[in-house]
């Protein structure tokens, strides 16, 4: 029997089987299903865990075939799947009155081994489907904290964000990406460093400066972040703290309402050396794009590192039509304003994916016939060619290799 149209036990039944799986698990262990439970619980979940984790996904591969352990597994403990790494909401804190931080307690698989600065991949249902973002996490890779933690600002007429901020419950499950990128600071850090940041464009940030602080070493350091007014300025409180507590650390802090935008061509009235400063930007694009201008023109752009949120999709849109996903033999009729990654997350293909706006090239897959349009440039692509899906759309009928 396939396992599609295996039928599922009775709950009684299905708990029994679990309980017969832990037991399985356990004697395959050396322990009583018991202490296998409580061991699980004990432990904190760091990279240490794969051993175990492997164990109990061997031997319960074993006991509940032709079903796959996820089917039991979650029953037991919802963290637990051996399909994709998985992740509980266990605390929303409200950051101001349109941003939140979402506190995540990581499942099976997860590795804390990240880096400050870097972005993760989270997935919430809504209305039936799931719906990926990336987020940076503001937390600090710390193994035996058992946690993460994103900040989200929900942005106006955001379909997630508000979501996130306003609509998730603790104890809500999602799916998590492993951690990314390369916006992160090296260790040691430079002895002069630069941060440039406005609005959410702070939270990769706020996962450094709290790792230099946990890490007790905190160089010269020049924050310089903007915010509309005080209601809005993300981590305002912590950030005056740290400010009190290394003299080191400098905050400049441009309220936009009361003191307009900083133009970066007045930067040195702000922080006269900030060419000699390693310099990490994050914000919105306009602000980006001039960063880059003004590092380029002093021909300093190596001492530049940008975080991009979003991407600028100026290219217009394909023509839409019939796209085949050659691998998971799935099809989808799509739009010329639809990205090939949702229309095949649409359909249920597990597209690969990292940051999803057209930086990382995590999700590139060959393009085995037709032509698709690149949403940034508006150039096609033909048979042949790598694309990435994420800031790509359908030129006519095409086949993707995925
Ligand atoms: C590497 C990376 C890290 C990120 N880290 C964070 C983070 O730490 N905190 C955070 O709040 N967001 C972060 N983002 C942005 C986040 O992934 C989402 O894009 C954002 O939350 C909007 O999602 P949405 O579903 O609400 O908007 P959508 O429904 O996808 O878009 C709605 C509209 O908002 C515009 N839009 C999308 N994102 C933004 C934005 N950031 N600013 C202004 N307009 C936007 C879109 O162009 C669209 O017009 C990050 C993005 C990337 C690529
Ligand atoms: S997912 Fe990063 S470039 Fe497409």
């Amino acid at each position: 029997m396939s396992r599609s149209t295996l039928p599922l036990p009775a709950l009684p039944q299905l708990r029994r089987t679990t309980w017969a799986l832990a037991g399985a698990v356990a004697a395959a262990s050396g322990a009583t299903a018991l202490e296998l439970r409580r061991r699980l619980a004990e432990r904190p979940p760091t990279r240490a865990l794969a051993p175990d984790s492997d164990l109990v996904r061997g031997a319960a591969a074993r006991m509940t075939t032709p079903l796959l352990p996820d089917d039991y597994l979650h029953l037991l403990n919802p963290l637990w799947s051996a399909r994709e790494l998985r992740g509980k909401v266990v605390k929303v804190v409200k950051e101001t009155d349109t941003a939140a931080t979402l506190v995540i307690k990581p499942g099976w698989g997860w590795s804390f081994d990240y880096q400050a600065g870097q972005y993760v991949g989270i997935a919430t249902q809504l209305r039936g489907h799931w719906y990926w973002r990336s987020y940076s996490l503001t937390s600090t890779p710390r193994r035996d904290q058992g946690h993460i933690s994103i900040t989200v600002k929900a942005t106006p007429e955001g379909f997630i964000s508000s979501h996130l901020v306003s609509g998730l419950e603790p104890g809500t499950i999602v799916r998590l990406a492993a951690p990314k990128g390369d916006f992160i600071l090296p260790d040691p850090p430079p002895a002069k460093v630069l941060f440039l940041t406005a609005g959410s464009g702070i939270t990769p940030v706020m996962g450094m400066l709290r790792t230099l602080q946990r890490r007790k070493t905190m160089p010269d350091v020049m924050l310089i972040h903007s915010a509309h007014n005080p209601e809005e300025a993300l981590f305002r409180d912590e950030l005056r703290v740290l400010a009190e507590k290394y003299p080191t650390f400098h905050l400049h802090e441009q309220l936009t309402e009361i003191k307009g935008k900083l133009e970066l061509n007045r930067l040195a009235e702000v922080c006269s050396d900030w060419t000699e400063r390693e310099t990490w930007a994050c914000g919105p694009s306009a602000m980006l794009d001039s960063a880059e201008e003004l590092w380029k023109n002093k021909k300093i752009p190596e001492k530049l590192h940008l975080e991009r949120f979003t991407v600028a999709l100026a290219g217009g849109g394909g023509e839409g039509g019939t796209v085949t996903f050659q691998t998971s033999g799935k099809t989808a009729e799509v739009d010329g304003a639809t990205t090939l990654m949702d229309a095949g997350e649409g359909v249920g293909v597990q597209m690969p994916f990292g940051c999803r706006m057209g930086i990382c090239q995590s999700c590139v897959v060959g393009l085995k016939e037709g032509s698709v349009r690149d949403l940034r440039s508006g150039a096609e692509h033909q048979a042949g060619d790598r694309i990435q899906t994420c800031v790509s759309a359908a030129a006519g009928d095409c086949t993707l290799e995925v």
